[in-house]
This record gives C-alpha cells, structure tokens and sequence, in this order.
C-alpha cells in the first residue's frame, strides 16, 4: 500500500520509519512547503517529493496520506486528501477545534475513506493489559482516575518553529502533550460529562499554556484529577494513569506511561500479578505504536473495516482538551 507524508519535520521521520518497517506498507512521496525537509526522505527511501499538496494528491498510486504539519493545518489538508480519495492516517490532535475535527471525519465518511488518528500509546503492552482488565470489569464500581503529565520542554524547544505553543497552530501543555494520556483517560474511564480546570503560563514565552490543573466528571460518576505541565525542571519526571475501583488499583507510570508500577486486583493471585509487571517491564514499549497505527490502516483498507484509533477517538481527546481550555478562560465548570 502506497503512503505519503505531508509535512517532513520531527514526527514525520517516525511515519517513514514505521512506514518502512510494516509489512505491505511502501512511503511512494512525501510533501513539505520547504524544499529542503523533503531532502532526507527522498534520499534515504527513493520517494518522489513535492511542494505542492494538490501535485501529490493527483498522483493515483497514492491510497494513504499521512499528515505530519502543525496541528491547526492538519483540517484543511486532510479534507482536501479525502475528496481526493485517499485514506488518511492523521497526527493528534486531531485538530483544534470541534468544528474541523468534524470537517475531517465528515469528509472521510462522504468519500469513503478510513480516518485514524496518531494515539500510539494505546498499543503499549502496559496500556493493553489495562485495557483488557478494564473490559474484563475488575476494577467493579470506578471511585476515579489520575492522570499526571510531568514533563520538560524548555524554551528551546518552543523556540524551534514558530507554530509551537501558539494557539491558533498548537495549543499548550493539553493540546500537544497531555492528550496522549488524556485519550487514554477517556477511553479506560469512558465518556466525559463535566470538567473544571486552570490554566497558567508560568515558566516560558509562549502563548498557551505550560502548567494546567484540571479536575473531570465522568459519565458514569467517576471523578478524574488532571496534571500537566511542561515546566518541570530540568527533565521529564513522569507521565501516569491510575485507575481506582470498588475492587482493583492500578498504577501506570515511569517517564511515559509504560510500566505498571502497582496493581492490586482482587482475586488476581500473586503469580498472576507479578507476571503482568514482570511481562511489561521486559518489553515496556512492545511493537513501535507508530507502526501499530500503519499496519492498522492497512488492515482497515483491506479488510473494510475502521481502524483501531478511530477518527471519533481523536475528537474524544480532543473535546476533553477543549472543555478543560473553556473552563480555565470563564472559570466555571464547563459539561462536554
Ligand atoms: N504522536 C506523537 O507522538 C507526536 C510527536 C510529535 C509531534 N506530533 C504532532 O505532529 C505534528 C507535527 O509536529 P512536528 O514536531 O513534526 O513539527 P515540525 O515543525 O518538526 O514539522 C512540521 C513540518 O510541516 C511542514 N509544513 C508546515 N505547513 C505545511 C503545509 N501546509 N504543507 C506541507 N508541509 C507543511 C513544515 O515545513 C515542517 O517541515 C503536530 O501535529 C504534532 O502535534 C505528534
């Protein structure tokens, strides 16, 4: 299956190496409005390149596009890639605001193409086994759930392109960090009914936020506690889940949600529970989520079936962000 990527800085080099590594999956052409981002994955993968979207989306041999841009250009591009037919594989957020993440999937469903959003950390082996505990009910009645993203980025790397930490073209600490385990949050405790939250820019120039303390409502009357900030000093200190229940505690942590570092399930024996940290400790990673998502969408497109991180997923994340954006500027609870 032919991919292409539009956008060819950081996070594009993860594409073309998943890209690379997944079975049937071939990166036929890349795109980047600067020439000179394309130059690597042209040399290092025979690709064709191109400055123009609408040139590249001419091109039939094209099925997959992957789209690598900052995050507020990610609407405009993805709708015009469905209208031309291809199937789209899009990095999260989604996008930012409700309305273009329901332009994209809109577009996708009317043209019939599959939608998935970059959500890697879902096919961690940690977050898996979490997963299958959650569906399994072993937890019992949920209390709540904490999510904490503690983590550096110092100005330098705001400084790096001028879209980072704006808020037309990026977002804060919520919108670019914490969503990947906001989307984690949502999708092990389910629907989001209300949210509280504040917001700060304390240590670094920029528009959005750095620091933002949150509290959630769910659905099903569970209650959630979010941290996250990217001010902590000098490095990344830890990014966790916890889950607490009538009848298990769980605790996912190290520096990005990859180990469990506590789980006691009731009637879970020993054995069985030391297996489980012992087995995630071994492997915390397991197969690159990158190439998790590739290798999904192709089975999605030959299958016809949506693929694991839906489109809808990523608007999930992506409203519980906003609700918590809404609540910090009028300082009142905000229902989702
Ligand atoms: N899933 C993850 O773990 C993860 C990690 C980092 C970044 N991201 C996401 O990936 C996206 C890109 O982040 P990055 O760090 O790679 O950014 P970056 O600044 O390193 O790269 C962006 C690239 O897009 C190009 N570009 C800008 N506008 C374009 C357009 N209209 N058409 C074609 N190319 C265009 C730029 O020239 C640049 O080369 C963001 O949405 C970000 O949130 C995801």
């Amino acid at each position: 299956m032919n991919f292409a990527i539009v956008g060819c800085g950081h996070i594009a080099k993860k594409h073309a190496e998943a890209i690379n590594n997944a079975e049937g999956a071939n990166l036929f052409a890349v795109c980047d409005t600067v020439p000179e981002r394309m130059a690597p994955f042209i040399e290092q993968n025979d690709t064709k390149g191109f400055t123009n979207l609408d040139d590249m989306l001419a091109l039939k041999e094209i099925e997959v596009i992957n789209i690598c841009t900052p995050s507020g250009y990610h609407a405009d591009i993805a709708v015009k890639s469905a209208i031309a037919g291809k199937h789209l594989v899009v990095e999260k957020p989604i996008a930012l605001t409700i309305k273009d993440a329901d332009r994209i999937i809109d577009a996708c469903r009317e043209n019939n193409v599959k939608l998935s959003v970059v959500h890697p950390n879902r096919f961690r082996p940690a977050i898996m086994e979490t997963r299958a505990l959650m569906d399994a009910e072993r937890f019992g009645q949920l209390s709540h759930a904490n999510a904490t993203v503690r983590w550096n980025r110092n100005q330098e790397y705001y400084d790096q392109a001028p879209w980072r930490g704006t808020k037309s073209l990026d977002g804060g600490v919520l919108m670019n960090q914490a969503i990947h385990n906001l989307d984690l949050l949502v999708w092990l405790m389910g629907e989001v009914e209300e949210v509280f939250s504040m917001g700060a820019t304390r240590l670094r120039n920029i528009e959005a936020e750095d620091v933002s303390i949150g509290t959630v409502r769910f659905k099903s009357g569970a209650l959630g506690v979010i941290e996250a900030a990217t001010t902590i000093y000098p490095r990344n200190l830890e990014e966790t889940l916890s889950i607490f229940g009538e009848t298990g505690t769980l605790k996912i942590g190290g520096t990005t949600a990859k180990l469990i570092e506590h789980i006691d399930i009731e009637g879970m024996d020993d054995q069985v529970t030391n297996d489980l940290i012992d087995g995630v400790k071994s492997d915390p990673l397991g197969k690159p989520g990158h190439q998790c998502i590739i290798e999904d969408m192709i089975e999605a497109v030959s299958n016809n079936r949506e693929p694991i991180v839906t489109g809808e997923d990523g608007k999930n994340a992506l409203a519980l962000v906003i609700g918590l954006y809404e609540s910090a500027e009028t300082n009142r609870p905000v229902k989702l």
